[in-house]
């Protein structure tokens, strides 16, 4: 049995607890739900991927509460601390050179000698963290290729039974998973995410190269079919076509919206909800249509993930 766990002390206390017995906690940050184990922990960690069903060659993020926290597991360059310090605790992943002896177990690697690291700004991932007291390998907490979870009811929709605990903190801010970067020395994108590419590159005073695209997987876990709802999709609709769910944006009205008003923060925040929405609605074989998104700040990584959820799945 999976445990719902309530947003107090007592909850924070149990989760640590279990997390410390080596079980598995699904927690909210500001970007999604993570499924948190001990990063130190190769039992711990090989559970995360046998709960998700996770290829084994995708490494996991590990979260820390602050700074000094991340200095002690990993090399900070100075573009890198120049983004740590403007964007956490928030929506930023750092890509970092991995110190010898930090401890990490290596499946959070994948082998690499590189490691992805987060300072999340939820207070709960805060007071989580610091209750544990060590570093915590999060993915979100959904089954692989699923759509992300953003409240605790879609983290049991997927991972019920498989998991110890989630710990409920409602619905999460931003709603798209963390930005993932790699600093130094010359700045590349790997992910676009809940911090906008055009505010890292304000803070760098240099514009960021783009890797791991959706055509092409080159950061492992950019797997092109991903976030994958189960009706078929299709982007830039103006208007419903015969049996589809229209999902608008702005001037375009659907049955759902991302947000009547255009504003791409609200839309963010509230995407993979609609598309657990719009996927209910639609039913069996369903389509789901979606309304074109400026493919400008926030709408850079929701764009992502709508292309992802369209493109063909795999077996
Ligand atoms: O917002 C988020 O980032 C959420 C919350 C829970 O923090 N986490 C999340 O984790 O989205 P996950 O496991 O679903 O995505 C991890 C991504 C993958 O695309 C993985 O390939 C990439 O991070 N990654 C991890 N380690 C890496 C590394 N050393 N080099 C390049 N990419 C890496
Ligand atoms: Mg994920």
């Amino acid at each position: 049995m999976t445990r719902t766990l309530a947003p107090d002390d007592a909850g924070i206390a149990e989760a640590a607890g279990l997390l410390a017995a080596g079980e598995l906690v699904a927690f909210p940050t500001e970007t999604v739900y993570g499924l948190g184990g001990d990063a130190r922990d190769d039992r711990a960690v090989a559970k995360i991927y046998e709960a998700k069903g996770r290829p084994s060659f995708n490494p996991l993020i590990v979260h820390l509460p602050d700074l000094d926290a991340v200095e002690r597991i990993a090399e900070v360059g100075p573009k890198a601390r120049t983004l740590a310090q403007a964007f956490w605790p928030g929506p930023l992943t750092l890509v970092l050179p991995l110190r010898d002896g930090a401890g990490i177990s290596p499946l959070v690697t994948a082998g690499l000698g590189t490691v992805a690291v987060r300072v999340p700004a939820h207070p709960l991932a805060q007071q989580l963290l610091r209750a544990f007291g060590g570093p915590l390998a999060a993915p979100s907490a959904n089954p692989s290729g699923r759509v992300s979870p953003t409240r605790a009811e879609h983290v049991l929709d997927g991972l019920t039974g498989r998991i110890a605990a989630v710990l409920d903190g409602g619905a999460c801010a931003v709603g798209l998973e963390s930005t993932i970067v790699l600093a130094d020395p010359d700045p590349v994108l790997l992910r676009p995410g809940g911090v906008p590419v055009e505010a890292l590159a304000a803070a760098l005073g240099e514009s960021l190269a783009t890797g791991g695209d959706a055509g092409k997987p080159t950061s492992p876990g950019q797997l092109v079919s991903h976030y994958a709802p189960e009706a078929a999709l299709r982007l830039d609709a103006t208007e419903a076509l015969e049996g589809e769910v229209l999902v608008g944006f702005g001037p375009v009205a659907g049955v759902l919206s991302l947000s009547r008003s255009g504003d791409l923060v609200e839309a963010a925040a509230s995407l993979f909800q609609t598309l657990r929405e719009a996927d209910h609605l639609a039913g069996p074989k369903g389509r789901i249509a979606f309304a074109p998104v400026p493919e400008r700040g926030l709408g850079r990584a929701i764009n992502d993930r709508l292309r992802r959820a369209a493109a063909p799945r795999g077996p």
